[in-house]
């Protein structure tokens, strides 16, 4: 009851926004900003679960973003805040956009919330969307029986599939290459990865 009524709460962009910023957000951000000074102006970025847009202001403003996200509230609150962006409003794991087009695609968050059958479909068709040159950048809360304050917060979000990082590594090798994993912690556990095509 009480874990519904904060699911329906946190829903709202502002509310979702905020809750971010209390988690640790901004220290994630740093994170971020640091892979992502390779996208360079002109650059098309696609944030596969892109919600209200958090990472939007990571990135230079030049580049070509859009945000992909099942949810009409969530892409209204985007778009009152980047106007000039694309907003498109989908699954994570049947992308209409074609092969072989982006330089970049995000994926953050996201994974804890996408059941486990449809987890592959949507990082390969992240990978699908992408230029042979392009890169995926994971980012995600891992499940770990070891931090309480994480089991904590575990039982109040929103996203029901917590996995580990062994289980996340297995998923994400077998789309492509990972030449970046970097575990990090504030109150949860995370992992950082980059994701590029497998030559072979
Ligand atoms: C925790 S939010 C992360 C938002 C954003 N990536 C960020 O870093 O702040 C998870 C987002 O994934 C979206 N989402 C969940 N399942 C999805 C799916 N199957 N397809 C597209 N978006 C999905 C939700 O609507 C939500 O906006």
């Amino acid at each position: 009851m009480l874990t519904r009524l904060l699911h329906r709460i946190v829903a709202f962009p502002s509310v979702y926004n905020w809750v971010q910023i209390v988690a640790g957000r901004p220290r994630i951000d740093e994170l971020l900003r640091q892979q992502f000074t390779i996208v360079q102006p002109g650059n098309v970025v696609l944030e596969l679960g892109g919600g209200t847009g958090l990472n939007r202001h990571l990135l230079t403003p030049d580049c070509v973003y859009i945000c992909l996200d099942n949810d009409p509230v969530k892409l209204r609150g985007f778009l009152k805040r980047h106007r000039g962006d694309i907003v498109l409003q989908g699954d994570a794991s049947q992308v209409s956009i074609r092969d072989d087009c982006m330089d970049f695609v995000f994926f953050t968050f996201v994974s804890h919330h996408i059941p486990d059958s449809l987890l592959a479909d949507c990082i390969s068709e992240g990978m699908r969307v992408l230029k042979r040159t392009g890169v995926f950048i994971f980012l995600d809360i891992v499940w770990s029986h070891k931090r309480l304050i994480s089991k904590l917060l575990w039982k109040y979000d929103r996203g029901s599939h917590p996995r580990s990082a062994d289980t996340l590594f297995t998923k994400l090798s077998q789309q492509g290459k990972i030449t970046l994993w970097k575990p990090f912690v504030i109150y949860h556990e995370y992992i950082l990865a980059i994701i590029v095509p497998d030559p072979t």
